[in-house]
């Protein structure tokens, strides 16, 4: 076999599409059944929330694809300043797009209708607003019984007054029951935030996805599938303890997936590859995940996560207070902040424990540098 059969199929970057979406199923059916059910279906407002690297990006760009297929037009943002503008200019593009595809059409030149790289002049007209671009836009669109999905990604406290903009333009569109959906995406803490305020109320009523670890059979069984599909085979000590290292996070199962690979030289992975790409992942996981995670935390909340990772398996809260010298009140305070960051989770009345794997052991070899 030449080396081009063995192309790493592994994708370990944020936001990079992996070769099998393991474990998502249930959650893209919802949402394609409310693009089907039609206005006022109620996936087609939705959250979705969970731990870094767990794939929020990458189920947004599946969401993407469920309504291209269907031949709806899709905008993707992310929550930073301009995201209104920039959306009503993507909105305008489109629809200028769709009006220049049909009336080429009209003289008998096949033009591709939507998104054909083509660039047109800009008209004259004064811009319009987002809500009566998009509502001209959605005029267009309907009666071919297609649509318009917004997706708004790594939502943040500090976007909200553009969260709030685009969240108003849509709501009165979703009451006039126009063909819309809106999906965003955050880390859990990032989205409460959003939600308490005042004016997003309504944002309060989608549907809430919160995204967790894949069990590990589908792991085990995506990573066989991955493997043999790109001309490598896999032992079955080695896709044993593959499975077990990722711990069913999905960033994980690209890591291992990828490193492993990388260190097999023939056609099979075996024990030899796994046992030199698991040590290599779990090294990049923690340059990537960790490294980005303990960024956004305060000092103390990483004093308190130090304090955590003393013990190899669930901390009790009070153990915690106690090494670091403070009250169970004061721990409870960054218990709870550390939970809405999704960086550690309850595990039993009065015990946390971490949401990413090889965190502890992370802290524990960074512990000086993480402070
Ligand atoms: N369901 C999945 N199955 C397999 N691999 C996945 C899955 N979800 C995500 N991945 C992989 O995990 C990595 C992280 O995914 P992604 O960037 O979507 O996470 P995220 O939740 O958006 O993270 P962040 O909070 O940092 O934005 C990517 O390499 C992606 O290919
Ligand atoms: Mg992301």
């Amino acid at each position: 076999m030449d080396l081009m059969a063995y192309r790493n199929p592994f994708k370990p970057t944020a936001g990079a599409s992996p070769p099998l979406l393991v474990g998502r199923d249930e959650v893209l059916e919802e949402f394609e059944e409310s693009i089907d059910d039609g206005p006022g279906a109620p996936g087609r407002l939705s959250l979705i929330t969970g731990p870094r690297g767990v794939g929020k990006t990458v189920v947004l760009n599946a969401v993407h694809d469920i309504v291209v297929a269907k031949g709806w037009i899709a905008i993707a943002e992310t929550a930073t300043t301009g995201m209104c503008d920039r959306i009503t200019q993507a909105v305008r593009r489109h629809h200028e797009e769709l009006r220049q595809g049909r009336s080429a059409r009209v003289r008998g030149i096949t033009l591709p209708v939507v998104g054909g790289g083509l660039t047109f002049e800009s008209r004259a007209d004064p811009p319009a607003d987002l809500r009566e671009s998009t509502a001209s836009l959605l005029d267009e669109l309907e009666p071919n019984e297609t649509g318009l999905l917004i997706t708004v990604d790594e939502v943040h406290r500090k976007s909200v007054g553009e969260i709030r903009h685009l969240a108003t333009v849509v709501q009165h569109l979703v009451r006039e029951d126009r063909n819309i959906a809106l999906v965003m995406a955050g880390l859990p803490s990032a989205v409460s935030d959003v939600l308490s305020d005042s004016v997003l109320t309504f944002m309060r009523r989608a549907s809430r996805e919160e995204l967790s670890d894949v069990s590990l059979a589908d792991v085990r069984e995506s990573l066989a599938e991955t493997i043999t599909r790109n001309g490598r085979t896999i032992t079955s000590s080695a896709l044993d303890a593959a499975t077990e290292a990722t711990g069913g996070y999905p960033f994980m199962v690209q890591l291992v997936g990828y490193h492993c690979w990388r260190k097999t030289t023939g056609s099979a992975i075996d024990d030899a590859a796994t046992s030199s790409g698991i040590p290599a992942a779990r090294k990049r996981l923690g340059s990537t995940v960790h490294a980005a995670a303990l960024a956004d935390l305060s000092a103390v909340d990483r004093t308190v996560l130090l304090a955590i990772a003393v013990d190899d398996g669930p901390a009790r809260t009070a153990d915690v207070a106690r090494r670091i010298g403070e009250s169970a009140k004061y721990v409870s305070i960054y218990r709870q902040r550390l939970i809405d960051a999704a960086v550690i989770q309850p595990a039993g009345r009065g015990f946390v424990d971490f949401t990413i794997p090889y965190l502890r052991e992370y802290l524990r070899e960074h512990a000086a540098s993480a402070l």
